[in-house]
């Protein structure tokens, strides 16, 4: 391709709204340009990176026996009823004025559709069907380019299996297909276990990369690779110590001494003599949650161990339920309500497990209950891990220190089980002419995030440095004097040579902008190697050729140019 007749505008300012490096050196680079928010146009370069991607994608999903679909974006609103999606979705579908159609944010009501009608057999299965199509997804706050997209391109699929195990099998070629396809494109990536959310269904895992530009935060160890989100991310923390001798509760004056750190001064006691009491709500039941000291409570844990559907207590109703106000509440003395109403359920986070001799709220302002015995005072109905992992906290496998970082999701994998086709009465006969609901799986891989993560991951402060796999061009060729026929000549030679050898290249042949100019571009637009015909080289028949990724050049000769191209781009 010539850059002199190529649609490339590239530009030198940082745009102002673009804050992670991807967002800016794509849109440098002339990849794309924004529409409106978290709506992206892809230019010429931008697609033909995409399509690279889409190719490993192709090729990996074809190797584990999936096969290639189109479905409609526009979907009739009933399907969605059908399995309570219009509501888990929210806001976040878009739904149509003029007719009851909506804008598919996945796949898994079209598939199953098809599967009710078509797959009636344990002997159509297993099916891995898969697709690359355009979600829509009314993201609240679509920022950080095309990572977070109203309108952006998936992969997905879906596995039909007639038994648990063939779930299992499906779900791992998929593990083994996505490690592929990161790997190929130059992505360093790891994987997580990770929560369901709207999904539903089991076992999940999530394909991550380490970024700051990150919207997730995951726990990691360095020495034995254990990864997991942090929704879900244990820790190897002691938990508090039961004593022999435990007292009767007591209770003392506490004025104005709120938080956990103010107790233990106040005090003088270990963080975990304190338990620390949140009110939360699941619908008209009060929640009692028991931390120990500073543990934060994680949200995502809570909301798994209650079912969903819990929301924090407001102040007014937090005081009319304890009758004290935050940082003064407890465990004790709770139930029965002497208002009548729900009972409370109390729940512990498991590092208070059988705990004694804790403090905790008396329910009762500038109070607070020594002596506590968890087993003893309070109706604890169950232990859960409830915390948030800190950084630097014991492996839970192997004790080394945690790190916690942000990350970005690139890929995310699901055993849905039968939930929907419980839902939507796809049903198919067994061996004995029984019938049974089809057990699904579903798998995502985001198209843009590979390319954005990619740069995320490899760029410098000149600009992009592509992996050879996902790069729009193998080779970007530089025409330094456009002004010298026989550097003209020379480049032009071999631009054909390169092209008849099939290896991709970008050929700087613009006549009217400066040698330091070109450099700057062909460091921008990052291809792996830069082919660059000057005056001097040429003239005793050399030419340079410089690696973007290590910067080292090399003088060749002219001759030798393309050989050595293709050897570098094979090896
Ligand atoms: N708004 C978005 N813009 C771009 N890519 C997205 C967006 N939402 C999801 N993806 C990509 O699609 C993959 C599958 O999506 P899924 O797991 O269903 O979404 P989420 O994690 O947002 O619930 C994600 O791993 C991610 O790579
Ligand atoms: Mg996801
Ligand atoms: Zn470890």
């Amino acid at each position: 391709m010539r850059l002199s007749k190529y649609f490339l505008p590239t530009v030198k300012e940082i745009p102002s709204d673009a804050i992670i490096p991807s967002h800016q050196l794509m849109l440098r680079a002339g990849m794309i340009r924004p529409l409106g928010a978290g709506v992206y146009s892809f230019l010429p370069l931008g697609l033909r990176a995409l399509r690279k991607a889409m190719d490993i994608i192709r090729d990996e999903m074809d190797a584990i026996g999936g096969q290639e679909f189109l479905l409609p974006a526009l979907n009739p609103v009933e399907l969605w009823e059908e399995t309570g999606r219009v509501k888990a979705f929210g806001e976040t579908m878009f739904h149509l004025k003029n007719r009851p159609l909506v804008l598919a944010p996945t796949h898994e009501e079209v598939i199953c559709s098809i599967a009710k009608n078509h797959v009636k057999s344990y002997r159509d299965m297993p099916q891995i069907w898969y697709q690359i199509q355009t979600k829509f997804r009314n993201e609240p706050r679509p920022r950080s380019g095309v990572i977070r997209g109203r309108q952006f391109l998936m992969k997905d699929s879906y596995s039909l299996d007639a038994t648990w195990a063939g779930l299992d099998a499906s779900y791992s070629r998929h593990a083994e297909a996505y490690k592929n396809i990161f790997s190929r494109a130059g992505l360093k990536f790891f994987i997580v276990g990770a929560s369901s959310g709207a999904m539903g269904g089991s076992a999940s895992q999530e394909f991550m990369i380490e970024s700051a530009s990150g919207e997730d935060t995951c726990a990691l160890c360095d020495n034995c690779n254990y990864a997991a989100n942090l929704q879900v991310a244990a820790s190897n923390v002691p938990a508090a110590p039961r004593y022999p001798d435990g007292e009767k509760v007591e209770e003392i004056h506490t004025p104005n001494v709120k938080t956990i750190d103010d107790l233990r001064v106040f005090l003088k006691v270990e963080e975990h003599a304190l338990a620390k009491s949140l009110l939360y709500m699941k619908e008209k039941t009060p929640v009692l949650v028991l931390m120990m000291g500073n543990d934060q409570l994680n949200e995502a844990k809570l909301e798994s161990v209650l079912g969903g559907g819990v929301r924090p207590s407001r102040p007014e109703e937090l005081k009319e339920l304890t009758g004290a106000d935050t940082g003064s509440i407890g465990p004790v003395g709770l139930n029965p309500r002497p208002a009548g109403g729900e009972p409370f359920l109390i729940i512990a986070d498991k590092r208070l497990q059988s705990a004694n001799n804790l403090i905790s709220g008396a329910n009762k302002n500038d109070f607070h209950l020594k002596n506590i015995d968890l087993t003893r005072d309070a109706a604890v109905s169950g232990y859960y891990d409830l915390r948030t992992v800190r950084p630097g906290e014991p492996c839970p496998n192997c004790n080394a220190p945690l790190r916690v970082v942000k990350a970005i999701e690139l890929g995310h994998i699901f055993k849905l089980g039968t939930k929907y086709a419980d839902a939507m009465h796809a049903y198919y006969l067994d061996e004995g002419g029984k019938e049974h609901p089809i057990i699904m799986g579903s798998y995502g891989i985001g198209v843009e995030r590979i390319i954005a993560c990619l740069i995320e991951q490899s760029h410098d402060k000149n600009g992009i440095v592509w992996s050879k796999a996902l790069a729009p061009f193998h080779v970007h060729l530089v025409l330094v004097n456009s002004n010298n026929e026989r550097v003209v000549a020379a480049a032009e030679h071999l631009y054909e040579d390169l092209q008849a050898s099939l290896i991709d290249c970008l050929y700087d042949d613009r006549t009217d902008v400066s040698p330091g100019f070109k450099f700057k571009d062909a460091d921008l637009l990052g291809m792996p190697l830069q082919v660059i015909a000057g005056e001097k080289n040429v003239a005793n028949g050399k030419i340079e050729i410089k690696v973007r990724a290590t910067g080292n050049r090399e003088i060749v000769e002219i001759g030798s140019a393309v050989k050595l191209v293709e050897k570098f781009i094979e090896a």
